[in-house]
Order: structure tokens, then C-alpha cells, then sequence
């Protein structure tokens, strides 16, 4: 195989490393996130076309920050310190670091001093950069020029002349940062000199390259739960090592209209992979009967589901690895700093807990992806764009939207009004415009009447939002007609339902899930 132009970031604990190396993907060259201490003959085997120190929590000047060893400097690439990678970068090649009279965090006016500059090819005299930072660069080392400025730093873009070295305050990869996707890109293109010809079908030959490479004559297990993480995963592994894959799917009871069919007919008809299924519904309903606490329920959910699916694992043989749709947005890891919390965020496993028989290696070719990262690749693999493009469904399924004890009868009515509701959207084409549209459970009944007949019916909680990560949200106010024909198809079609209500909560307060 073709050498892989990629320019590789260095890890210094920030919380925008993987972000950084997005923006480099999307200017079409290859990029990858190394922790800080990688040595450098290491980096220098990888050929890279240019290297990015990234910022950090911690100051360069404190006892134990890292470092790198300067013979990175004599690697004869071009390299971008970004904050903390810049203050690193001036201190260890003659300058000097401190703490600046004045932090400054947020927008910041930079001025370009050098228009000349390569690094601010397209990118106007001034513009809105962001900064977040502390400390700053009190003097540089010799031959190193001031690029641009801030009212604020007086180094806030600097070059190492004859160097190809670059220093930048300031945070081009975040989106604050107005031109700040022109810096990346003229780092990348214009001082590394990459061809730009990577893209996400690259991405697709190299990782079933590695994934054939890791797995060897193995066999692999993955948890299928029909949503876009696992799906892609599959559909890449399975590529990579076709039979050697068995997917585990397990109907919980819970799941939407449909959905165990649906999975069974792409995965197991169209792709024709190994897929092992698994109706746990009566046991996962016999656990949860009578159950109505909220966190009582997750439990129940949660650990059925880790005994169901060991069991099936363990009747596959020869098992080695266990492989998950885990996206960088899950895992948002770093090198732990000196302890610092802020450079260790959070570790999510979908399957954590496995009983201690089975032990497996983890096998998770998404890891480094943003979501419409992964997305692509999904399509590249042929999954159709209602898989690539499906909204977010929570790990308990309905048992966290059929409010109260579950039960066949009431997850039936929230089946049947959940998929009116979410074909009515996806009809008016509302699907992909919002985060989420779903329909709860509501175990209250109330009166109404049908047909000159009193009903004692449930009622069904109609909640459609908008958010970008799910961490806040805002209800969507859909079109009346749209609204009217959700309600009357619901009251009209589903028995025991006769009232249809409307969520108009934000997140906060609200949360997105009732539960
Ligand atoms: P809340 O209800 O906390 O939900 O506002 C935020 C987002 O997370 C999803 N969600 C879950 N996803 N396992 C998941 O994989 C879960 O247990 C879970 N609970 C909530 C929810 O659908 C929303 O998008």
C-alpha cells in the first residue's frame, strides 16, 4: 500500500486534540492523536508530513508539565505549536514562558502583523480568533518573528524563520475561531505540502487493513443494536473479516416497531453476516414486572442485558476479541496529566461489566470518528441513510419511555404510537431535521369520548426536540396540520389510547427521556 501522507497531533491533555486532528482530516490529509510522550524516533518512523503540540491544562514553567524532547524540534518537519504547544515550543528552544498579567479566554481580535506569512495565506488582517489561556510567551527564542497579535499578546501568531516552525496563541480548531479552518488548512497544505487526496474511503482501507492485521484467524463479537455506532461498526469489521464476525443482537422487549425484523433482514439477509438472535423479551419483562422506580429499571435493564449477551457469547466459540461502535464523542480520553481531572474526562463502555470468563480484547475501529465522521463511513459501506442518519435511542430502549412497570400490552401502544409519530415526521420531512421525536407512555387514564362512547383510556406524550449534543435541548414546535394528523392518527388508530399531549419543556429543566 501506498506511504499515507498524515500530520499527527501531540497530546498535551487538551480537551480539543481529537478536534484538531477532525480539522485536519477535513482538509483531506490523514491525522492521528499521539500522547505527548510518544519518543521521537517513534514519530519520525511514521513519516509524518507535519506535526501539531496541541494546548493543555497545565504551564509550562510548573514542576512535572510535559515536555517533549527538543530533538523533536531537529525532526526537519514542519510543526504548529497551538497554546500550550506554542508556550512549550518558545521555552524549550530559548525563550521564555509566564504568567500573563491578564487571562484571556474567549473572542479575541487578532491582527495579522505578516500578511506574507504561508500561515495566513486568505485569512484578512484581522479577524475573530478564540483564546483561552493564562499564561504567555514573555520572549522568544532568536530568529523567531511576530506573525500577528492581540491587544492583549504581543505573540500571538510567531514564525522560527528558515524553519518551517509555527507558534499560534490562539485556537484555530474551534469554531469560534473565524478563519481559523483557513490556518489549519494552510498549515497543512501549504507549509506541510500534503496532497489533500485522504478521505473517508481511505479511512475504510486502512482500518480493514488493521482490523485484518489485529484480528489475525480470530473470531470477533459485536453487540448489534441497530443504531448508528454498532451498525457501522459492523458493516466495517465485517468488511475487513466477513465470517470471522458474529453479531450478537438481543430483542429486550423493548425495542421500536419493527426493529429486531429490520436488523435481521440488513444485517443477516442483505449483508449476510453472522448474526446470533437473541428473543430475551420474556426475560427482561419477567424481571421488570411490577417494577416502576426509574433507576430500579435501568438496573434491571442494564444487568439483564449483560447476562443475556455473556450467555451468547459464550456459546460462540473461540471468541478473542469483543468489538464496539465506540466513537470518539464516547470516550473523549486523553493522556492523564499530573493527575489533572481535566485531562482525563470520562471512559463509557456500552458493555462494561462482562463476567470474568470471558475475557476479550476490545476491538474499536470508531474510536477516533465524530459522528458525521462515522455517518460517512457508514455510507461508504453501503448502510442506507435511514441507518447512517437514525436518531439517538437510548441503551434501555422504551423502559425508559413507557413511564411506570412495564408491560407487553402498554409497550405495544407506545410501539404503535411511537411509529405513527416518527413516520408522520419522517413524511413532512422532519426526521432529520430534529435530534429526536418520540412518543412516552403516560400510565394515567383519563375520560374522553369516541363515537358517542365514554373512554377510560392512556394517554400518549408526544416529545420532539432539538439539541447538537443532547446535552441541552429545546422542544420543536411542528406544524399545526402536521401536530393535528400525529394526534388524530394516534387516538384514532391505537387502542387504549384517547388523549395525545404535547412536551414544550426545555432540557434544562426538563431532560430529553421522561423516564
Ligand atoms: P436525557 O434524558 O438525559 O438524555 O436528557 C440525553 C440523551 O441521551 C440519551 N439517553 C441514553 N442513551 N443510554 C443511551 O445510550 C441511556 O441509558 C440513555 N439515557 C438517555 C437520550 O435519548 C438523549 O438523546
Amino acid at each position: 500500500m501506498e506511504e499515507q501522507e498524515q500530520i499527527l497531533v501531540l497530546d498535551f491533555g487538551s480537551q480539543y486534540s481529537q478536534l484538531i486532528a477532525r480539522r485536519i482530516r477535513e482538509c483531506h490529509v490523514y491525522s492521528q492523536v499521539l500522547p505527548y510522550s510518544t519518543p521521537v524516533e517513534k514519530l519520525r518512523a511514521l513519516k509524518p508530513k507535519g506535526i501539531i503540540l496541541s494546548g493543555g491544562p497545565c504551564s509550562v514553567y510548573e514542576a512535572g508539565a510535559p515536555t517533549v524532547d527538543p530533538a523533536l524540534f531537529e525532526l526537519g518537519v514542519p510543526m504548529l505549536g497551538i497554546c500550550y504547544g506554542m508556550q512549550l515550543m518558545m521555552q524549550l528552544l530559548g525563550g521564555n514562558v509566564g504568567p500573563g498579567t491578564r487571562r484571556e479566554y474567549g473572542r479575541a481580535e487578532l491582527r495579522v502583523t505578516e500578511a506574507a506569512s504561508p500561515l495566513f495565506a486568505e485569512v484578512p488582517e484581522r479577524s475573530v480568533m478564540w483564546m483561552s489561556h493564562g499564561d504567555k510567551v514573555l520572549a522568544v527564542p532568536e530568529g523567531t518573528r511576530t506573525i500577528a497579535v492581540t491587544d492583549n499578546t504581543e505573540y500571538a501568531a510567531v514564525a522560527i524563520e528558515g524553519r518551517d516552525l509555527y507558534g499560534i496563541q490562539f485556537h484555530p480548531e474551534v469554531v469560534h475561531s473565524d478563519h481559523g479552518k483557513a490556518v489549519i488548512r494552510n498549515f497543512c497544505l501549504g507549509i506541510c505540502r500534503c496532497a489533500g487526496a485522504w478521505s473517508m474511503a481511505s479511512f475504510i482501507e486502512t482500518q480493514t487493513a488493521a482490523i485484518r492485521e489485529t484480528v489475525g484467524d480470530k473470531h470477533v463479537i459485536l453487540g448489534l443494536s441497530g443504531g448508528v455506532d454498532s451498525s457501522v461498526a459492523a458493516a466495517l469489521i465485517h468488511k475487513a473479516i466477513g465470517k470471522q464476525l458474529t453479531c450478537i443482537f438481543v430483542d429486550n422487549g423493548l425495542l421500536r416497531k419493527n426493529e429486531a425484523a429490520r436488523v435481521q433482514q440488513l444485517f443477516a439477509d442483505n449483508f449476510e453476516m453472522n448474526l446470533c438472535f437473541v428473543d430475551a423479551s420474556e426475560r427482561f419483562l419477567g424481571k421488570l414486572a411490577g417494577v416502576d422506580e426509574p433507576e430500579a429499571k435501568r438496573k434491571i435493564i442494564g444487568h439483564t442485558f449483560v447476562d443475556v449477551f455473556a450467555d451468547a457469547a459464550r456459546s460462540i466459540p473461540d471468541v478473542d476479541f469483543l468489538a464496539q461502535g465506540t466513537t470518539y464523542p464516547d470516550v473523549i480520553e486523553s493522556v492523564p496529566i499530573n493527575g489533572n481531572p481535566s485531562a482525563m474526562i470520562k471512559s463509557h463502555h456500552n458493555v462494561g461489566g462482562l463476567p470474568p470468563d470471558l475475557k476479550f480484547r476490545l476491538l474499536e475501529p470508531l474510536s477516533r470518528l465524530f459522528k458525521d465522521e462515522v455517518r460517512e463511513v457508514g455510507r461508504l459501506l453501503g448502510l442506507p441513510e435511514d441507518v447512517v442518519m437514525r436518531q439517538p435511542f437510548p441503551g434501555p430502549g422504551l423502559g425508559v419511555r413507557c413511564l411506570g412497570a412495564v408491560d407487553k400490552q402498554k409497550l405495544d401502544i407506545l410501539r404503535e404510537a411511537d411509529d405513527i409519530l416518527v413516520s408522520e415526521v419522517k413524511a413532512a420531512g422532519y426526521y432529520y431535521k430534529t435530534w429526536q421525536a418520540f412518543a412516552v407512555f403516560l400510565p394515567v387514564r383519563s375520560v374522553g369520548v369516541m363515537g358517542d362512547q365514554r373512554t377510560y383510556d392512556y394517554v400518549i406524550a408526544l416529545r420532539i426536540v432539538q439539541s447538537s449534543d443532547g446535552m441541552t435541548a429545546d422542544w420543536v414546535n411542528l406544524p399545526d396540520p402536521l401536530l393535528r394528523r400525529i394526534s388524530s392518527r394516534i387516538v384514532n388508530e391505537v387502542r387504549g389510547v384517547n388523549r395525545v399531549v404535547l412536551d414544550v419543556t426545555s432540557k434544562p429543566p426538563g431532560t430529553i427521556e421522561w423516564e
